[in-house]
């Protein structure tokens, strides 16, 4: 039995977790600033990385305890090196190189999108969760050599990415966003029709009661004849853009009602439909065994339900708590590459700008 201590504090969320043998959640716990960023409308970096500094030892000790384990019990540390605010990452990486050092342990510095991915990986000891799309889990077809080639599509709140994963530690970037990511969007528009922070569980709960079909809005870079070197891309700018113009058309005095209903359920659509259009073309193209969908906007509702129904090749995605930012995903992911590529060593640095080719 294997057991990983893992901390994340890439950005907002100080967390720590215990994973037995790559896939097992032990425990995992998260103290999220949000209540301290939405008063700014986002999140501010210098005070998220003094948070974390505030928050980091009672997380990890709440995390050993909730797990039942010492300190003698572990078998390494796991942490994320980026990418990330710089602030926020040297508070779990100086955190976790110091109980590796004090402990004799090895520590793996991660990168957060691997994390997200390997997600997908995680149980919680046979117990089924009810929020988890498609069990068995990626661990289980993984050990029956059903999970590669793996489409990964990692929507989150700095990222949104397709990526095709031939094996553990193995990825081509399929294609990226060249502008906002599709979290960033679900954040921008629901500052736009005056929805709070974070914007994707907003617009999510305003969408409910509105009209998709209300508002054509465009869905960037599927015009595949035209623009074929985009077609595994993202673009989310002119979506926010034409959300901005009709805010101004509808409403061209300020401080009048909008429906935001339907803005925001016409909008949620839209991302949608790129999200799985692009998904969906790349998994026919490549012939993928199976698809995997990460990240804080995998817990969209709408993308869920489409992705269960509009998708050629079953998908994986985990319940809602695994989508948003946690340590568990670290210690999965941990697990893996310890087996690929052995230990980082305690002189890795942060990485804000890691990307994962620079991984493979
Ligand atoms: O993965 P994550 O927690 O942090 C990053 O690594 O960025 O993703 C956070 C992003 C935010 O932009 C948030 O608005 C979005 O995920 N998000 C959602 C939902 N829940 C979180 N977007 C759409 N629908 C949701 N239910
Ligand atoms: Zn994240």
């Amino acid at each position: 039995m294997t057991l990983i201590l893992a901390i994340e504090t890439s950005c907002d969320e100080t967390a720590a977790a215990v994973i037995q043998d790559g896939h097992l959640i032990r425990s995992n716990v998260v103290a999220s600033q949000i209540e301290i960023h939405r008063a700014y409308g986002g999140v501010f970096p210098e005070i998220a990385s003094r948070q974390h500094v505030f928050d980091i030892v009672p997380v990890v000790e709440a995390a050993l305890a909730d797990a039942e384990v010492n300190w003698a019990d572990l078998q390494a540390l796991a942490v994320t090196r980026g990418p990330g605010l710089a602030g926020s990452l040297l508070v779990g990486v100086n955190t976790a190189k110091a109980i590796a050092w004090a402990r004799g342990l090895p520590i793996v510095g991660v990168n957060h999108l691997e994390g997200h991915l390997y997600s997908n990986w995680l149980d919680e000891g046979g117990k089924i969760n009810p929020d988890a799309i498609l069990r068995p889990s990626l661990a289980e077809l993984d050990a029956a050599g059903e999970a590669f080639p793996l489409l990964v599509l990692v929507v989150s709140g700095g990222h949104t990415e397709l990526i095709i994963m031939r094996g553990h530690g193995q990825y081509e970037r399929l294609g990226a966003t060249l502008d906002d990511a599709a979290g960033e969007a679900f954040d921008k528009v629901a500052r736009l029709i005056g929805l709070g922070y974070p914007g994707g569980p907003a617009v999510q709960k305003a969408a409910e009661g509105g009209d998709p079909k209300r508002f054509d809005f465009p869905r960037g870079l599927t015009n595949y004849a035209n623009q074929p070197e985009h077609r595994y891309n993202f673009s989310f700018s002119g979506l926010k853009t034409a959300v901005l113009r009709q805010v101004r058309e509808l409403n061209p005095e300020g401080g009048g009602e909008l429906p935001v209903a339907d803005l925001a359920a016409s909008f949620q659509t839209a991302v949608v439909d790129v999200l799985i259009a692009k998904t969906a073309r790349a998994a026919s193209a490549l012939g993928v065994k199976r698809i995997c969908i990460c990240g804080g906007v995998a817990a969209n509702k709408a993308l869920r339900e489409a992705a269960q129904t509009r998708l050629p090749v079953p998908a994986s995605i985990p319940p809602f708590f695994l989508c948003t930012d946690n340590a568990a995903m670290i210690g999965a992911a941990a697990h893996h590459r310890l087996l690929t590529q052995g230990a980082s060593g305690l002189d890795f640095d942060v990485e804000p700008g890691l990307t994962l080719e620079m991984l493979a």
